[in-house]
């Protein structure tokens, strides 16, 4: 990870390298956190966060449903992720927001625990390598199951929830895979460690609903619009395991992953073994949304003024537009 300058810590900018937290941090012990993911483009009408609004409301709802009480509006952690990337003079990066239960009380009841807010960004390259972009990845059906919604809250974006992620994950790369496709509790696809997927059978694209446990993923709405937008039949059900091996094509979308096309599932080859038709249709039409090169899709461009004032102050404590102070 190569560090940045700044990262922004209940309302202030402090150096990267003094962004840290006490190890009684109650979110280190039980989990206790939930983030989110966005990325920066370097667009063609300059540096721009792609659908910062949706991510920034889904980490608030994930808080909300962990009882954590944010602090700071949609606006104003929208702003702070804009300042983040100006005052880091960064064209195009990852942007990771967490908010956390902080240091103060320990024990299972966290209600009493600060609630930190954090925003760090960082350059971030290809999430699945840039040979699987292009080419396509090999993924394993996890043996572990996604968390149950009996259990814990699929929706939310929760740290301690990824602990199923990790075990997935690495199981897969210890396998010799490069992702894993995790099944929900009934057994039905849900999804990837860290994307969401998709299944194109006979020209329909047909992914998960929201019912299979799903993170409901930002990319996916986004290319559930695209495909839609481009005529294509999107179709959000249950999946059977049987017909991730019997597609024509497979593909999974995240913001660190982007759009990833799935060559073979479990040795199982995948349609013709290369990237399908359809996947380079939304590959093209998605990098044409993300770039701002698509008139239609320019809303969902926050553009990042990179001489905003004190973007070059990138120590100056206290000068972010959010209040501080956030508590629990
Ligand atoms: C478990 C999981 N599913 C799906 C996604 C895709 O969501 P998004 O497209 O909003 O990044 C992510 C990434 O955030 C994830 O961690």
């Amino acid at each position: 990870m190569k560090p940045t300058e700044v990262i922004w810590m209940n309302g202030n900018f402090v150096a990267w390298e003094d962004a840290k937290v006490h190890v009684l941090t109650h979110g280190l012990h039980y989990g206790t956190g939930v983030f989110d993911s966005m990325r920066c483009y370097d667009s063609v009408l300059g540096p721009a966060i792609f659908r910062n609004s949706e991510h920034v409301e889904r980490l608030l709802r994930s808080a909300e449903l962990y009882y954590m009480p944010v602090g700071y509006s949609a606006e104003q952690l929208r702003t702070a992720a804009r300042e983040l990337v100006a005052r880091n003079g960064l064209r195009s990066c990852y942007i990771r927001p967490i908010v956390n239960r902080g240091y103060g009380t320990m024990g299972l009841n966290p209600l009493d625990a600060p609630v930190d807010v954090t925003l760090a960004c960082w350059e971030w390259g290809a999430y699945l390598g840039d040979e699987g972009k292009h080419k396509g990845i090999r993924a394993k059906v996890s043996s572990w199951r996604r968390i149950s919604p009996q259990s814990l809250i699929p929706h939310a974006k929760a740290s301690g929830q990824y602990l199923n992620n990790v075990l997935a994950k690495v199981e897969s790369l210890k396998a010799g895979y490069e992702e894993a496709i995790i099944l929900d509790d009934h057994g039905h696809v849900c999804e990837g460690s860290g994307e969401n997927i998709y299944v194109v059978r006979d020209g329909e694209i047909i992914t998960p609903g929201q019912h299979n446990s799903i993170l409901d993923g930002v990319t996916r709405r986004s290319l559930i619009q695209i495909a839609r937008d481009l005529g294509y039949s999107v179709v959000e059900r249950s999946v059977a395991r049987a017909e991730l091996y019997l597609a024509d094509e497979v593909f999974m979308s995240g913001t660190a992953a982007e759009l990833v096309p799935v060559r073979e599932i479990d040795d199982h080859v995948i349609g013709s073994g290369q990237p399908g038709e359809i996947t380079k249709v939304l590959l093209d039409a998605f990098d044409d949304a993300i770039y701002g090169r698509s008139e239609r899709y320019r809303e969902w461009l926050d553009l990042v003024d990179m001489a905003a004032p004190e973007a070059n102050d990138a120590t100056a404590p206290g000068t972010a537009t959010a209040d501080a102070g956030a508590t629990g």
